[in-house]
């Protein structure tokens, strides 16, 4: 595929109008012209097999065309409308059917804004203010998310420690930070200090880390036991880990669950989702003036967003989707066993077959403590070999997807090899 203007080039006329020459988001001097089913392409024309797709959203692949459809049919009716819409309320209905914790839905357009007013619902809900979030476990950009999130230094629990400047010292002491995993802490933890939580804010599956056995039951009996809000956010595990999200999955409901990736189809839709009496807080006409918790956005529920959605979430619950999303990314774990093992070097494969990396560690992880204990000059070497051999992946995630084709994975089973090989 031939390009006028080379990647150089687009990245020095970024560096003059963005900070850090990108959105801040990825390796800015990757610039994706275009993605087709499971690859993309950059602008100097070089071809990736995709296990980034968009971090997360494009579960079905690059512009597949039943969405594409939808998305064109819903164009020529109108972008936006600010005020209600059938798709958008047909996607809540659809969205209230697939998670255990739904009663109802609150739209916004990204997750982060979704796990900020989780947190903020909680508050009204409780008439309590802290925060218990893990260390390491990632919720969005609000002040309480940017907590803990990768702290450099590892001061002791439950201290939080801010990932951002800007974030007044009353955020940092309005939260309480637990390791990822450690039942026996957070028990005592909430006991000690129930009074004042509203919420326990966790990633089902903490980045790339699983529960163990009984982690996600405890919480939901200290919540339950404390009156205390228990939030997954699944923005992230969504209809990726099955259909109702990481509560099907490991068979554990919260009280309120945000959502986002998957939902928005491509597009920018996000919502919160939980129990009719703690979603009753975004109506002044259930709990009045005091208990209100304000929230409008221009773009909320969003009508193009919405049919994307749609239309994703259907094909997602046609017979064998899962099977086969779980099947695939067995396939990518296996190939880096398999490479990993025959050049002996030290590793663990750390996640579900939706969604995982590889840790180089002899040791299992089971924290964000754990996760540092990564080999940095191994996982580095390894992901640039894969981008070299035309494999796309966010530096410590891999994406599964529905638009892998078999020459995808052996094409990939190569790479890995190759990488493997060189360390
Ligand atoms: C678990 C989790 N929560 C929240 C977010 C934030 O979502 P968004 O980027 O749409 O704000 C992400 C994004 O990657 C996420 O992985």
């Amino acid at each position: 595929m031939k390009t006028t203007i080379s990647q150089a080039d687009w990245s020095a006329r970024a560096a003059e109008v963005l900070p850090g020459a990108g959105f801040g988001n990825f390796d800015p001097s990757l610039i994706v012209r275009e993605g087709k089913g499971s690859r993309v392409w950059d602008e100097d024309g070089k071809e990736y097999i995709d296990y980034l797709i968009g971090s997360g959203p494009m579960i079905l692949g690059h512009g597949h065309p039943e969405v594409v459809e939808a998305v064109q049919e819903q164009l020529g009716k109108g972008m936006t409308f600010f005020a209600n819409s059938a798709a958008g309320i047909e996607l809540a209905e659809v969205l209230v059917d697939a998670m255990a914790c739904a009663d109802q839905v609150r739209y916004v357009s990204t997750g982060g804004e979704a796990d900020m007013y989780a947190m903020r619902l909680a508050r009204a809900f409780t008439g309590k203010d802290r925060v218990l979030k893990f260390e390491g476990g990632y919720h969005g950009m609000s002040g309480e998310a940017l907590m803990s999130l990768a702290p450099k230094s590892l001061i002791n629990f439950p201290q939080a420690v801010p990932d951002s400047a800007g974030i007044p010292d009353s955020v940092r002491d309005g939260m309480l930070i637990a390791p990822f995993n450690d039942s026996d802490f957070v028990t005592s933890l909430v006991e000690e200090y129930a009074h004042e939580i509203a919420c326990i804010i966790v990633e089902p599956l903490q980045r790339l880390v699983p529960p163990a056995l009984g982690f996600l039951r405890t919480l939901r009996d200290l919540a339950t036991k404390h009156g205390i809000v228990l939030i997954f956010d699944e923005v992230v595990t969504g209809f990726r880990f099955a259909y109702g999200g990481a509560q099907e999955y490991y068979g554990v409901t919260p009280d309120l669950c945000t959502l986002g990736k998957v939902i928005g189809g491509g597009f920018p839709l996000a919502a919160v989702a939980g129990k009719a009496e703690i979603m009753a807080h975004f109506d002044k006409s259930k709990v009045g003036e005091k208990g209100f918790t304000f929230q409008i956005g221009t773009l909320s529920g969003n009508p193009v967003a919405s049919v994307a959605g749609l239309k994703t979430l259907e094909i997602l619950r046609r017979p064998g989707a899962y099977q086969m999303l779980k099947d695939t990314g067995e396939r990518l774990m296996q190939s880096y066993a398999t490479h990993l093992g025959a050049a002996g070097v030290a590793h663990q494969i750390v996640g579900e077959p939706m969604l995982f990396d590889v840790v180089f560690t002899e040791q299992p992880v089971r924290d964000y403590r754990g996760t540092l204990k990564n080999n940095a000059a191994h996982a580095n070497a390894v992901n640039a070999s894969l981008r070299q051999s035309g494999i796309l992946k966010p530096d410590s995630k891999l994406y599964a997807h529905l638009a892998l084709t078999e020459e995808d994975l052996q094409q990939t089973d190569a790479a890995i090899a190759k990488a493997a090989a060189q360390l």
